[in-house]
């Protein structure tokens, strides 16, 4: 359940993500030895029949996932340069993975690899009176949310509820530390290594391992607190929902931030009985006081029949789990609740298509319905305001889509199925996501790399026109295309 938004989408930091090295399996055995002879005494060695390695190399969704046959546990920078070395003269690819692990479907390409498991490296420091805060490359969000909400702060998010107030994460970093492929460790500020800084904040993960990240942060809105409204509809009532999203969301107030979930309801199947029910769940959260908030969120009043509905007032650091009719359910907090199959795809909005948007709604409902095995799957929109957004100029940073009204995800899961394939299921995840690209006001389909799928053509994940700069970056400092594993750049373009 909530599968986009348990997992980091919400607040994806576009930072690091997963690496390797585009290299071919030589000697695990040569491997192992050099680990083992140039780790730290704190880092590790596990092969397969090791205890740690199968909760080292579990994945949230076994589906296209990568394998391993050595996973380095690394626990400081020179544990990371180690990893990288041996790896790349015993000419085995690599990949970086934290505690829970991204999904794409181009890790699969990656087989009998190295994982560098960079959970040890969480280390958050606050620093309140300079409104900032240090992340290490494997920080948790919920850690990061928590550290600032204690002593009165927050933070932008990468794509989120405070996005129209503050702005993208990207543009809320100050500085930070990459280690190349090279092995040579860089700061990056606006003004050291300035290409790197513009190329990093969007596509980083092409360029290197980021060991920690230092963004502004800001004071809390008075009180904390946020007034969190959830609404269930039955999906039938997806006509007037997008309607009156398509008039309210290009006027959305800062505070203001919208997400929904489609989902098959088990509940009111019972209930109904007869005709299977998908249900629309609608999230609005507003980051002000509760007056200006219940007016902002007045126009899903006028939606029905609504099946139920609760205003509560949350505070900021415990939305997560309360959002959607969660009541604190802190499950979600641990990326899924459950393992298995499942794969991703996104959409950016810049307008909604009341028709499309129908339509979509009801591919989805014939979806879940005809085949039990895709039950747990989710179909999610976020628009957030975007005033803060929009003031920071175009090409400040390599993320492309600034001007999104709104971003559609969707998350499948393929449950206790595994000879479900596309076919099987009549590539319906392919053609919804078609039917939101082909209206979304957008130039073909563009997305979020937080929400792709790896199917997409790189102009949809980068955009046309960062490309050739981001082409001449990657020649510069990843020639041999060593941090291939997600979402490659060429070394040139076009
Ligand atoms: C297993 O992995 C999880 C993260 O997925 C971690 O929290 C836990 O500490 C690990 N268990 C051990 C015994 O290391
Ligand atoms: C690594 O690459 C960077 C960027 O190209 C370069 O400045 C640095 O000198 C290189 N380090 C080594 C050891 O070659
Ligand atoms: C960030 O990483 C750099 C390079 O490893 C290190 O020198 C610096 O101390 C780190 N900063 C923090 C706050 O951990
Ligand atoms: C409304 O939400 C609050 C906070 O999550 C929860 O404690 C309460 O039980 C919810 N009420 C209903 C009717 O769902
Ligand atoms: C898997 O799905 C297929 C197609 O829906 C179905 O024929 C098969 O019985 C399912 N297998 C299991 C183990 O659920």
């Amino acid at each position: 359940m909530y599968f986009s938004l348990g997992s980091s989408a919400l607040l994806l930091l576009t930072l690091t993500l997963e690496s390797w090295a585009l290299s071919f399996p030589r000697g695990s055995d040569e491997l192992v030895d050099c680990l083992k002879s140039s780790l730290s005494p704190s880092g590790s060695v596990q092969t397969p029949g090791d205890p740690l390695f199968v909760n080292d190399t579990t994945r949230v969704s076994s589906y296209d996932a990568p394998s391993f046959k050595v996973v380095s546990q690394v626990t400081n920078e020179d544990d990371v340069r180690a990893s990288i070395k041996c790896a790349t003269s015993a000419n085995i690819p690599f990949l970086f993975t934290g505690p829970k692990h991204g999904f794409y479907t181009g890790f699969e390409k990656l087989q009998n690899g190295l994982e560098i498991y960079t959970a040890a490296l969480d280390q958050i420091t606050v620093d309140a009176d300079a409104n900032t805060i240090t992340v290490a490359g494997a920080g948790r969000f919920q850690d990061v949310v928590n550290s600032l909400y204690a002593v009165g702060k927050n933070i932008r998010a990468g794509i989120g509820r405070l996005q129209g107030l503050y702005g993208l994460l990207i543009d809320s970093i100050l500085s930070l530390y990459i280690m190349l492929p090279n092995t040579t460790v860089v700061e990056v500020t606006k003004d050291k290594n300035p290409d790197l800084f513009w190329g990093i904040r969007g596509a980083g993960f092409n360029f290197g391992y980021v060991l920690n990240a230092t963004y502004r942060v800001y004071d809390e809105v008075p009180n904390g607190q946020n007034l969190n409204a959830d609404f269930e509809y039955p999906y039938t009532a997806a006509n007037e929902f997008y309607q009156a999203l398509k008039d309210e969301a290009p006027k959305m107030p800062a505070p203001l931030c919208i997400a929904t979930s489609l989902q098959w309801s088990p509940t009111y199947n019972k209930i109904d009985g007869v005709m299977p029910q998908t249900t629309l769940f609608v999230n609005a959260v507003y980051a002000g006081p509760e007056s200006e908030g219940r007016e902002a969120v007045k126009f899903l009043e006028g939606i029905s029949p609504v099946l139920r509905k609760n205003y509560t007032e949350v505070p900021w650091n415990q939305l997560t789990q309360n959002a959607f009719f969660l009541k604190g359910d802190e499950a979600i907090l641990n990326c899924a609740a459950t393992y298995g199959e499942r794969s991703v795809f996104g959409a950016v909005i810049n307008q909604v298509d009341v028709d499309a948007s129908v339509q979509m709604t009801e591919q989805f409902n014939y979806l879940v319905t005809k085949y039990p095995q895709m039950r747990g799957s989710d179909n999610s929109m976020y628009f957030c305001a975007k005033q803060a957004v929009e003031a920071v100029p175009e090409d400040s940073a390599a993320y492309a889509w600034r001007g999104a009204l709104g971003h559609q995800t969707w998350g499948y899961l393929f449950e206790g199925n595994s000879s479900t394939s596309d076919a099987l299921i009549e590539y319906l995840p392919e053609k919804i996501r078609s039917t939101i690209a082909d209206t979304a006001g957008t130039d073909g389909l563009e997305v979020y790399i937080g929400f792709s799928n790896g199917d997409e053509p790189i102009e949809s994940v980068f955009g046309k026109e960062k490309l050739p700069r981001l082409a001449a970056l990657k020649k510069k400092y990843d020639p041999d295309g060593l941090f291939n594993a997600y979402h490659p750049l060429p070394t040139s373009y076009p």
